[in-house]
This record gives structure tokens, sequence and C-alpha cells, in this order.
């Protein structure tokens, strides 16, 4: 048996690691690629969730972060800082605690889901909450980071693009070719240009003989790159992807361009129905990873996706980082009975 010991392991031909480089892992990547079964139906093709959620901090920051960190410490930094929406801190945090190292996080206050924050507080990052959106408190990051000495984890640092690549080699190694079509929710625009690399450097190579079309999703009241101009309030119950000016618009436009695919907006109510499928197939991804699904519906109405075709929709993030919205979001609730045989059976509606 060999044991899974993460992505700097796994692709460390593909990756920026040398015999310098710390070895550092929380076994990351190896993701599960789940048929969708429900969706397929509905598509009349083969749709895949690649389940990000299932990384150990519950989203795709990781793959991102462990190389990051291990650069940083590589490179004798003693610290990392980053903007978040709560995912990249929570990677940031627990990485840098596996790496003995600080971890500074500022986060838009009142805007960050729950589980997100349990984990920062969890993992000991220093946390500052900024009266003020992610945009702004990237901003922040980038004035502060050199004087403070510390290194800059957010995905405008290079190794961030590069570990998350990885997850785009899993696809391709579990189908044994690209897919035809990759639905992904794009916020700060860093992870479709991720894929959109690893892709590209696996056919480059041979390994693979295709390339998917991209496409990519906004949250319709934070879709910057569809307006073609910075949103100043960008407003979406996905807090993850909240983000007005995202840093790798360019990147990101060329995957969607020069692939094939397009970078488009989903409402807030398209993304929560997604949200509602997704976990009917018992699959329990946060909202912001439902634009995926929200978006691959929306393309199939328009005959962009055909039956036959091959689909992946990246599931970013764990269900369970953001119980309030599970919660609200959700159409049951419990039933409250007194406890006894009766009761029960009464709700059950046997019995007399
Ligand atoms: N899905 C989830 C769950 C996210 O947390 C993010 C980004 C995205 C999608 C969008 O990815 O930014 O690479 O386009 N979260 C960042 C954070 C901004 O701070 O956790 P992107």
């Amino acid at each position: 048996p060999r044991r899974w010991t993460g992505i700097l392991d796994r692709y460390r031909a593909w990756l920026p690691v040398t015999d310098k480089t710390p070895s550092l892992t929380l076994c990351e990547g190896n993701t599960p690629l789940i048929p969708a079964h429900q969706l397929s139906d509905r598509v009349g093709t083969q749709v895949f969730f690649k389940y990000e959620g299932a990384n150990p901090t519950g989203s795709f920051k990781d793959r991102g972060m462990v190389l990051a960190v291990a650069k940083a410490k590589e490179e004798g930094s003693r610290a990392v800082i980053c903007a978040s929406t709560g995912n990249t801190s929570a990677s940031a945090a627990a990485y840098a605690a596996r790496a003995g190292m600080e971890a500074v996080i500022l986060i838009p206050d009142g805007y960050v889901a729950l589980g997100k924050l349990a984990q920062a507080m969890m993992y000991g990052a220093k946390i500052i909450a900024v009266r003020g959106n992610f945009d702004a408190a990237l901003q922040l990051v980038r004035e502060v980071a050199d004087e403070a000495g510390l290194t800059i984890v957010n995905s405008i640092n290079p190794y961030r693009l590069q570990g998350q690549q990885t997850a785009a080699f899993e696809i391709c190694d579990a189908l044994g070719r690209a897919p035809d079509h990759l639905c992904i929710p794009v916020g700060n625009a860093g992870n479709i240009s991720a894929y959109w690399m690893g892709f590209c450097a696996y056919a480059e190579k041979g390994v693979v003989p295709n390339r998917p079309r991209m496409h990519g999703f906004e949250a319709a009241g934070a879709a910057a790159l569809v307006k073609g101009e910075p949103i100043e309030h960008p407003e979406t119950f996905a807090t993850a992807i909240r983000i007005g000016k995202p840093a790798s618009a360019e990147l990101a436009l060329n995957a969607a361009r020069s692939s094939g695919g397009g970078i488009y907006a989903v409402t807030d109510d398209e993304i929560r129905e997604a949200y509602r499928l997704i976990a009917r197939e018992g699959v329990f991804a946060e909202p912001a990873s439902a634009a995926s699904v929200a978006g691959l519906l929306s393309l199939h109405r328009q005959g962009v996706i055909r039956s036959g075709e091959t689909v992946v929709c990246v599931l970013t993030g764990n269900g369970l980082k953001d119980p309030d919205n599970a919660v609200a979001v959700s159409q049951t609730q419990p039933m409250v009975v007194d406890c006894d045989r009766r009761a029960v059976a009464a709700a059950l509606g046997v019995g007399r």
C-alpha cells in the first residue's frame, strides 16, 4: 500500500519544488471526481463533480497554499499574510501552523462564513477584520506586507496558481483525457487561471490529447469580468466570491477566450437552486461552489453543452463551511416532538 502524501510529492516534477524546499503537507489533493447522476440525466451528458471540499481545510485553496507556504519557508520568511473571503485565510492559517510560521489574515468584517472564521481562530492566525470588502482588504495587504516583513499568500503569489494546477492534473489522470467542458466559479479569478495552466501543461507534454472549454461563473452582483469594469460594491450571498476587482482578471479572460469558453454571470437565485440540487445528489458544497452548477444549467439551456460530452463542475468548498446559509436555504426543518414512541410514530404518520 502506498499512502497519499500530498500534491508536492505526487506532482513534484510539475512544480517548482527543489531539494531545498521544505517538505510540507496535510495530505491535500487526491479529491474525488464524483459522477453527478441526476444532473447528468437532466442535461443528457456525463457530469462529474470535482469535490474540492474534501481537502484538509475544506477548499481548493490547500493546493496552492501548501506550495506558497513551503516556498515562503524555503526563502526564510517567518510569517505570511493574506486578504480573504474566508477559505484562503483558513488554508493559510492551517499551513502556517503546520510549517511553524505565523499567519496574519485580513477579512471583510461580517462577510465571512462561520466555519471559515472558526478555522482561522482554531489554527491560531492573527485575524484583522476590516470594515470594508475583500478588494479593500487585498489592497491593504499589498500596502503593509513589505514593511511588516510578511510574505503575501494571496493568488498574486505565483506559487498559489502553480499548486492549484494539480486539480486539473488529477481530473486528467482520472479520466485519461481532459473533459470537454470545465465549469468553475470565479471570484478573484485565480483558480480558473490555474486550471487552464494545468490543462495546457498536460496537453503540451502530450499527457492528454485535448483541452477543455473553460467556463467561469461570477455572481451577478459581483460580475466585474462580465461587465468589463470593477464593481465598487459587490454583493452576493455567496460571500466567497463577493469580489469586485479580480486580481487575475487578464489570466482568466485569456483562459476563457483561448479555450473557446467564456465568463458569465449567474444570479443568486440560480446559485441557491444549484446549491440545493448538488446536496440532493448527496454532495454538500458551499454557495460559491454552486455557481459552477448554476452555470452548467444555464449553458445547457443555451445549447452550448451537447449530449455525449463530458463536463466537470468544480465544487470549490465544503458545505459545512457555511452552516448559516445551509439552514436558511434548506426547505426542511427538524420536527420537534416529545421524547416518546407515540409522538415519533405520529410524526411519521403511522400508528393511531
Ligand atoms: N469558490 C470558493 C469556495 C472560494 O473560496 C473562492 C475564492 C472561489 C470559489 C473563487 O476562486 O478567487 O480563484 O476565482 N475565495 C478566495 C478566498 C477569494 O479568500 O478564500 P478564485
